[in-house]
């Protein structure tokens, strides 16, 4: 299978079309599901403008709360109240405004051995298979409703970084980084290619020029872990103007 087989690319002027296109998305995935619906979140900047519109009231009034439960595809391995944690940038742009705490799944990296990103990884691995209700995936019953992604400028997506052997996890749900490629230098956890890919939906946000030269690379179908990372279900890259490609004709 070509690497850029099954995915769908919808291109957006600038990043507030961007943000406001996956806010929509969204919305659309916690429509269609009447029950408990799971969305897996990511770190980085680009999804900040997302979370602070999915703050405002014309998205804030349209999300069943009660009923969305808020994971994250990688941490960063600092307290959770470190400005570094994924999470912390989660809870402080949208979900301490928003969600029940209840419905908050941080990675635990406070409580776990702060030397060990594996043991904070299992622990996460544990709690991903209670919520899920089963310890194998079920095809037909994808773990998460939506999983947001974004694009380093190595190609690494959520702590998947090129060359890494976490890229090749199969059994684990989570795995400890123990070095990330790119800054903050600092440990990581993931949720694997397997577990990320049990989705209705995975949304990569892509914006900005600086990112024009990987999505290049990764458009011409390199072998780099955002180019692996895709859904059971749909795979969906949002990219505005500013990072697309130069030769981008569609794809
Ligand atoms: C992280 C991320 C990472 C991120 C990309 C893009 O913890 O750093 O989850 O995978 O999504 O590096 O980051 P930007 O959005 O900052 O470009």
């Amino acid at each position: 299978m070509a690497a850029n087989d099954n995915r769908q690319v919808i291109t957006v002027a600038d990043p507030e079309a961007l943000a406001a296109t996956a806010a929509e998305h969204v919305l659309a995935r916690t429509a269609a599901n009447n029950g408990r619906v799971a969305i897996c979140l990511t770190g980085g900047s680009s999804p900040k403008q997302l979370y602070q519109l999915l703050a405002t009231e014309a998205y804030r009034s349209r999300i069943p709360w009660q009923r969305v439960h808020w994971f994250i595809g990688d941490e960063r391995f600092v307290p959770a109240d470190d400005p570094l944690n994924n999470m912390a940038m989660a809870r402080a742009n949208f979900l301490d405004r928003c969600a029940p705490a209840a419905n908050i799944h941080p990675i635990p990296t406070a409580t776990a051995d702060p030397t060990n990103p594996d043991r904070s990884a299992a622990l996460y691995e544990q709690e991903l298979k209670s919520f899920y209700g089963a310890d194998a995936f079920d095809q037909a019953r994808p773990l998460f409703d939506l999983v947001l992604m974004g694009v380093g400028p190595d190609g690494h997506t959520a702590s998947l970084f090129p060359g890494d052997a976490a890229l090749d996890e199969t059994a684990r749900w989570a795995v400890g980084v123990p070095k990330a490629n790119v800054e903050p230098f600092v440990p990581r956890v993931t949720l694997t290619l397997p577990i990320l890919a049990s989705c209705r939906e995975m949304l990569f946000e892509v914006a900005g020029g600086d990112k024009r030269a990987i999505l290049t690379r990764l458009f011409a179908g390199e072998n780099l872990p955002a180019n692996r990372a895709r859904s059971t279900g749909e795979t969906v890259w949002l990219v505005d103007k500013s990072a697309l490609p130069e030769n981008f004709r569609g794809q």
